[in-house]
C-alpha cells in the first residue's frame, strides 16, 4: 500500500488551506495549542496566517524509565499556560488525527483549565474509525486535507530531504 509523501511546501499549501477554514468559520482563536512534537511546524506555519501566540504542550507515551505505555501522558505542561487556558478560545493544533487518542487526551486536558471554546485543527484527518472521539464541548473541528489511511511520511522526518522530495514528486507521477 503507498504511502503519503509530503514536501515542506506540500505542508505549507495545506496549512494556508487550514487556516483560510478556520477564519471563514468565524472562529477567533485567542491562542494556538500546538501538540508536540508533529503538531509543532503545521502551528509555526499557521501563525502565519492566524498571528496569535503559540503555547506548545508535549505528549509522550513513555514513562519516566523510557518504557513505552499504553496512554499518552502529559509533558512540558507548563503551570503557566495550564493557568492561561481559563477563558480562552483555544484552537488545538496538530499533525494528523490518526486514532484520535491522542487528540481526545489533549482535549479533555485543555477542558479541565475551563476555556471558553475548543476548536480542532488538524492538517491531515484519515478517514477511518477512530477509537478516540471528540467531547461534545468542542463545537469547531477542522482539516486541511482529509485522506485515506495510509501512512504518512512527513518532511520534518526525513533525514534526507532531497529523497523525501523526490520520493513526493514520483508519488505525484503516480497519481
Ligand atoms: P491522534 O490522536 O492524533 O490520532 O494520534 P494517535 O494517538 O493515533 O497517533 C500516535 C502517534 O502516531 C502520533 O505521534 C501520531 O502523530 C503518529 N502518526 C499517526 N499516523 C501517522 C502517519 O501516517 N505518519 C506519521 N509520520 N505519524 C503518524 P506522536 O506519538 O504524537 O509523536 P510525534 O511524532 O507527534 O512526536
Ligand atoms: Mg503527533
Amino acid at each position: 500500500m503507498d504511502k503519503y509523501w509530503f514536501t515542506y511546501d506540500d505542508i505549507h499549501r495545506t496549512v494556508r488551506d487550514l487556516a483560510g477554514r478556520v477564519k471563514a468559520s468565524g472562529f477567533e482563536t485567542d491562542a494556538i495549542v500546538a501538540i508536540g512534537s508533529g503538531g509543532y511546524i503545521p502551528a509555526r506555519i499557521l501563525r502565519t496566517y492566524i498571528n496569535k501566540p503559540i503555547w506548545a504542550v508535549g505528549i509522550s507515551y513513555y514513562d519516566e524509565n523510557d518504557n513505552p505505555t499504553d496512554n499518552p501522558r502529559k509533558m512540558q505542561w507548563i503551570d503557566e499556560v495550564e493557568r492561561k487556558l481559563a477563558g480562552k478560545r483555544i484552537l488545538l493544533v496538530d499533525e494528523v488525527d490518526d486514532s484520535r487518542t491522542t487528540l481526545e487526551y489533549c482535549i479533555r486536558e485543555l477542558l479541565s483549565h475551563k476555556p471558553a471554546e475548543v476548536a480542532v485543527a488538524v492538517l491531515h484527518n484519515k478517514r477511518k474509525e477512530k477509537r478516540g472521539t471528540l467531547p461534545p464541548e468542542v463545537t469547531r473541528y477542522f482539516t486541511g486535507l482529509d485522506i485515506e489511511d495510509r501512512w504518512v511520511k512527513y518532511p520534518w522526518d526525513a533525514v534526507d530531504i532531497d529523497e523525501q522530495d523526490a520520493n513526493a514528486a514520483a508519488a505525484r507521477t503516480r497519481a
